[in-house]
């Protein structure tokens, strides 16, 4: 492992995000790269990528943390990169819950996929977005996951420019724990076959134009769901008449998940800020140890 490395003067962040949090991260971390220097590209894997790697560029991958792992969309983005042997790679996962066990083993395959195509992870970091998923976080801890996310971005951008080399412990068993992550991935096209569409339905088509699999088909002016799903809750969420439902796991979905709405909050200058002692309150427990550690920087 280097010790250091130079100034990157290009870097190239590919990110997936399923419902906007990695997304505001990917552009965060892209302008405060700017603000040092660095010229930055932009690449989503959301639609069709146009990504060619440019020699010498610092590789920045960004996804959203499914089931303690990277989702399939970067697994497949990494098995057709074209080999680069010497590339340096930065990995950041985007999680709802931090570093804790079992996401401390996160970022273990893409850094695998990566050392196969001749990069070396020169970097590591775990941000932590409002939980899309499961567990539905107070809206002030929401509003200050968003609200720190500049402050994060920033100490990001000051490590890759000053050459710092950071990569993160892995506890014990989670390396074990991740590879259970292989059971989501083999449940989500079922909760995708499973949906449910109510008659709320307009037959916009949005669910089907944004799906990041091509997974959703119009008929009737109807959705239907093929069998790719890879249950990244995008079409759930961004659906303007709410009328997706799962037919399965409906309980792990929840009504208010919203970051424009919150991101719209903060932006007109929401005074409702959370002092250390309340947040220590809202995120008591284990479930939202990391969020406490990420926000209070325990
Ligand atoms: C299928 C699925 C699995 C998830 N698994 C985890 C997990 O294992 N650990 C975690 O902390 N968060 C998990 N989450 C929450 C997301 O990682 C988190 O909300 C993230 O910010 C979403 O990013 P996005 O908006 O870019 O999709 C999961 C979310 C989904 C949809």
């Amino acid at each position: 492992m280097v010790s250091s490395y130079e100034k990157p003067k290009t870097a190239q962040i590919v990110y997936f995000s399923g419902t906007g949090g990695t997304k505001m991260a990917a552009s965060a971390l892209a302008d405060a790269l700017i603000g040092r220097e660095i010229t930055c590209e932009l690449f989503s894997l959301n639609g069709k990528s146009s990504f060619v790697g440019e020699s010498g560029a610092l590789l920045i991958v960004m996804f959203p943390v499914y089931a303690f792992n990277a989702p399939v969309i970067i697994d497949d983005f990494l098995a057709a990169l074209a080999f680069s042997a010497g590339g340096s790679a930065a990995v950041i996962a985007v999680s709802g819950g931090g570093e804790v066990s079992p996401n401390t083993a996160s970022r273990c395959r893409t850094i695998g996929h990566l050392r196969k195509k001749g990069f070396q992870t020169v970097y590591e970091a775990g941000l932590v977005m409002p939980s899309n998923l499961i567990m539905e976080y107070p809206e002030a801890i929401s509003l200050a996951l968003l609200r720190i996310l500049p402050e994060k971005v920033e100490q990001i951008a000051a490590d890759l420019s000053s050459g710092t080399v950071k990569r993160l412990k892995i506890h014990v068993f989670d390396r074990f724990l991740a590879r259970l992550g292989v059971l989501e991935k083999r449940g989500s096209p079922d909760f995708g076959k499973k949906m449910k569409v109510d008659d709320a339905c307009k037959g916009c088509g949005l669910c089907a134009a944004k799906c990041p699999r091509g997974n959703i088909a119009l008929k009737n002016g109807r959705p239907v769901f093929k069998d790719r799903c890879i249950m990244c809750l995008g079409c759930i969420y961004r659906c303007p008449q709410k009328a997706l439902t799962p037919g399965i796991l409906k309980s792990f979905v929840f009504a208010g998940y919203d970051l424009n709405f919150l991101q719209k909050k903060l932006d007109e200058g929401s005074q409702e800020h959370s002092d250390s002692e309340e947040i220590k309150t809202l995120t008591k427990g284990y479930l939202m140890s990391g969020v406490r550690k990420y926000l209070l920087e325990e």
